[in-house]
């Protein structure tokens, strides 16, 4: 069994295995290098060559107990044949939501589309690199995928005014999300994808009343889909404040917290395994004071199943000296 289902299986409180969400990224000189030539992201994402590459990238240079496969939550949007783009300094960029045009896509044609990213697992479980260690597959909530859809763009900090104007359009496209996300897993999950992460980047832009609706429901429904396939499923409702009733109520395998969120509360209000919480900003001050916030989640976790991982994704300012770094804290501990 590899580190991570050790911890998440048989709640193993020993040796804390690590990896890091936006592990793949533009903090590496060797992942700049390839997407200084590859300006479309989209296209990058669907170059299952380079993708796998890139995948593999963190796992050359660190001692990391699981890959990522380099992708994107937005990708979905696209198999939906929802432009995106990605525009420096900007970030995601989406045309508007047709909901006719959407609606009448065919599971062979979206898959068609998706092909290279299922292609991309299978090369990066044939590498050595990702033996015994896990490859986590991932997807975005149905209510982040719903705000990208229809704000069209990063919210920042609040929704358009008139984002829940269209219930019925709403209602539409969660219908659809759900049937897709569905086939996205089992596709990640039959090409080689060990576990899958749901990234709900926009569970805090929500009123507690609005819950049960767009997060609540929705998630449960990918988490019992995850489960039914015998694969652990980790959920990542960043900003939303209630963590303890989130686990109660969607019951995932693992629940990944933010870096807001106090971890003394969360070891005592929660009984799953957790990942994550560090503040990748503590990643770009300095070895000493990283020590220090590595340790202090060490210490609050040291008797709780526990994966180590950030409260939000590595920072493109983050120099890969820290990172390696951290992992030695994690392995040393
Ligand atoms: O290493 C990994 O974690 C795997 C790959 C991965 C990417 N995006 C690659 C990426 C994963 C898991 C994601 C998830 C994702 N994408 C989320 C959920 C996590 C989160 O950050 O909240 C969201 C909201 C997105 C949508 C998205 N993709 C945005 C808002 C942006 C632009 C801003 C940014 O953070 O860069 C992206 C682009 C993106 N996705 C990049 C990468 C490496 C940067 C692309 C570039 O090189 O310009």
């Amino acid at each position: 069994m590899t580190p991570i289902q050790e911890t998440i299986i048989n709640k193993k409180t020993i040796n804390k295995p690590i990896w890091l969400m936006r592990q793949a990224g533009r903090y590496l000189p060797e992942f700049r290098k390839i997407r200084k030539v590859n300006p479309n992201f989209i296209n990058l994402c669907l170059n299952e060559k380079l993708s796998s590459e890139i995948t593999l990238q963190p796992l050359k240079r660190f001692r990391l107990d699981a890959g990522i496969i380099f992708s994107d939550i937005l990708m979905i949007p696209y198999g939906l044949n929802q432009k995106v783009e990605f525009k420096k300094n900007f970030g995601p960029q989406l045309e508007s939501l047709d909901i006719k045009k959407i609606s009448k896509i065919k599971k062979l044609e979206f898959l068609k589309k998706l092909q290279p990213i299922y292609k991309s697992i299978k090369k990066v479980k044939e590498n050595n690199l990702i033996k015994n260690k896990d490859l986590i597959g991932f997807v975005g909530a149905p209510w982040t995928l719903l705000v990208y859809m229809i704000n069209k763009h990063s919210p920042k900090n609040e929704l358009i005014k008139k984002f829940f104007k269209d219930k019925s359009l709403i209602n539409k496209t969660l219908i659809i999300l759900e049937k897709f996300l569905k086939i996205h897993i089992e596709e990640q999950i039959k090409s080689g994808a060990t576990i899958i992460q749901i990234f709900d980047s926009w569970a805090g832009l929500l009123d507690e009343k609005n819950l049960s609706n767009f997060i609540y429901q929705p998630t449960i429904n990918l988490v019992n889909h995850i489960k039914s396939l015998n694969v652990p499923v980790i959920c990542f409702p960043r900003g939303i404040k209630n963590y303890k009733k989130f686990c109660e109520t969607v019951k995932p395998d693992v629940i990944n917290i933010d870096y807001n969120i106090d971890p003394a509360l969360i070891v005592k209000d929660v009984q799953i395994p957790v990942q994550g919480g560090l503040d990748p900003k503590i990643l770009l001050s300095n070895k000493q004071n990283l020590k220090i916030e590595a340790l202090k989640y060490l210490n609050i976790f040291k008797d709780h199943p526990y994966i180590f991982n950030l409260g939000h994704g590595v920072l493109p300012e983050t120099d890969p000296i820290m990172v390696e770094y951290l992992i030695k804290i994690i392995k040393d501990y």
